[in-house]
């Protein structure tokens, strides 16, 4: 697939015993973003749901010995979070009625346009988003005062708490935004240095001619202006922290000081012979690839593996979208109280598109957002026109202008397919070409994937 997929995280399990209208269905949602899984019995989609989480499952009614219906009522009544779309041929001859009853939200009728498929799992997703949006209200997910519930936050929080529970220096990376900050501190108030100070340094504010004295701190007269003594960052952060952001700008210059001090503990003030020894935990920062510094040359190796001891990588924003959610309503709650506004609501097709934008800036452009929606909007309802137009432009999903010939005629062809039913003579007859032409056609569009292979 060729663009980007803005929307992994809605995942969808296909079941039908027609390959054809499994085709044809998975092509049309990848196409829109959505992560599509396959399955051609009902047996094979039980297992499936068993081990892969999936938001929606769209099954076919007539299928061999499970049912359309029975899979919609074991997933009813075993997955409380998966909603359920049918697809049948025959509406009242295949008791839809009994299905919705049953619990699928939606039906289809066969043969169906793109259009009504991608609007039918539209509806469900956003009724989704509402549910979630409410029920993240209730249980909001936090630790050391970091939002997240994704199966990536909580492993961050394992890691933190690791962390925590020892001396060893921490290695956190992830793009701007992220909340690298907020886990490094995290780390240093849950562990036993938290009554110690945690002094953050920006990498890139250090000039170079004042290194030694920032990092270690002159004595009187140690240098034309040095008026007074003064302590640097190691002796502030002694005892406790000393969070170098930022570190893939550090200079070699001043990578070269802090190994030293790494290694043999000691430091000197500037102006002074007096050996000083330190305990201070190092907790480094970067948004940048450092093995690759190492590979040109810019990052020293040797102190590469000093820092990066305990790794933590903290995921972009776009591939955690429950997470985005939460968020949302963190930032609602917490800055109306700030700002003295209150509470403003997103509309659902706001949301959407907020779950599906890129978050480039990850939690900080968030946060930003809403602080400005907050004071923009005060107490009313925040659409889709309140949003920022580069949003809604990254959300438009449809890309059709990027596909090939190849492409489209496969897509015409498996969807005049799946409305005759998969069978082959009407197809050509409604195509145009004889059955041997499109029996070639068929050999060259690649095969669905199944939960074996997919
Ligand atoms: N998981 C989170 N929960 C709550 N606030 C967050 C979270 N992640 C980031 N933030 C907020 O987003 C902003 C950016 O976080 P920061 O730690 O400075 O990111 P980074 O250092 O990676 O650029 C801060 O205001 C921070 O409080
Ligand atoms: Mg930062």
């Amino acid at each position: 697939m060729k663009q980007k997929k803005l929307n992994e995280q809605f995942k969808i399990l296909v079941v039908d015993d027609s390959l054809y209208t499994l085709e044809v269905v998975q092509r049309n949602l990848s196409i829109e973003g959505y992560q599509v899984f396959t399955a051609s019995t009902a047996e094979e989609a039980l297992n499936f749901l068993e081990a892969n989480p999936i938001d929606l499952v769209i099954t076919d009614f007539k299928m061999p010995k499970i049912s359309g219906l029975d899979l919609i009522r074991h997933v009813r009544e075993n997955l409380e979070d998966v909603e359920i779309m049918m697809i049948t041929g025959y509406p009242s001859i295949d008791g839809a009625v009994d299905a919705v009853k049953k619990g699928a939200e939606e039906y289809l009728i066969k043969p169906f346009t793109d259009k009504e498929l991608l609007t039918a799992v539209e509806r469900i997703e956003e009724k989704m988003i509402r549910k979630r949006t409410y029920q993240s209200k209730k249980f909001r997910v936090e630790s050391y005062g970091i939002i997240g519930e994704s199966a990536e936050m909580q492993n961050v929080f394992k890691l933190i708490k690791k962390a925590a529970s020892t001396k060893a220096n921490v290695l956190i990376s992830g793009e701007s935004g992220t909340g690298k900050e907020l886990v490094a501190r995290a780390v240093h108030y849950a562990s036993e240095r938290r009554s110690a100070p945690f002094v953050p340094v920006n990498c890139t504010a250090i000039h170079d001619n004042l290194i030694e004295s920032e990092l270690f701190g002159h004595v009187k007269g140690a240098f034309t202006g040095a008026r007074d003594s003064r302590a640097g960052f190691f002796q502030i952060a002694n005892g406790g922290t000393l969070f170098f952001d930022e570190i893939g700008d550090a200079s070699l210059n001043l990578q070269g000081k802090l190994l030293r001090v790494m290694e043999d503990k000691t430091i000197y003030m500037v102006g002074s012979s007096r050996a000083f020894t330190v305990d201070t935990r190092i907790i480094a920062a970067t948004n940048k690839d450092l093995l690759s510094l190492v590979t040109k040359g810019f990052f020293r190796e040797d102190l590469y593996y000093r820092l990066n001891v305990i790794n933590i990588l903290i995921p972009p924003l776009r591939e955690r979208t429950n997470d985005i959610l939460l968020l949302i309503n963190y930032f609602l709650e917490k800055f109306p109280t700030e700002l003295n506004r209150s509470v403003p609501r997103f509309s659902d097709d706001a949301l959407r598109v907020l779950v599906k934008y890129h978050w480039q800036g990850n939690v900080r452009e968030l946060e930003n957002l809403i602080q400005r929606l907050v004071v923009i909007k005060d107490n009313d309802l925040i659409e889709v026109a309140d949003l920022p137009v580069s949003m809604k432009f990254s959300v438009n999903r449809k890309m059709e202008i990027n596909r090939t010939l190849a492409e489209v005629e496969a897509e015409h062809i498996r969807n005049v397919l799946v409305s005759v039913n998969g069978n082959k003579t009407k197809a050509s007859e409604i195509l145009g070409v004889d059955r041997k032409t499109l029996r070639e056609k068929l050999k060259r569009i690649k095969p669905v994937n199944t939960p074996e292979n997919g």
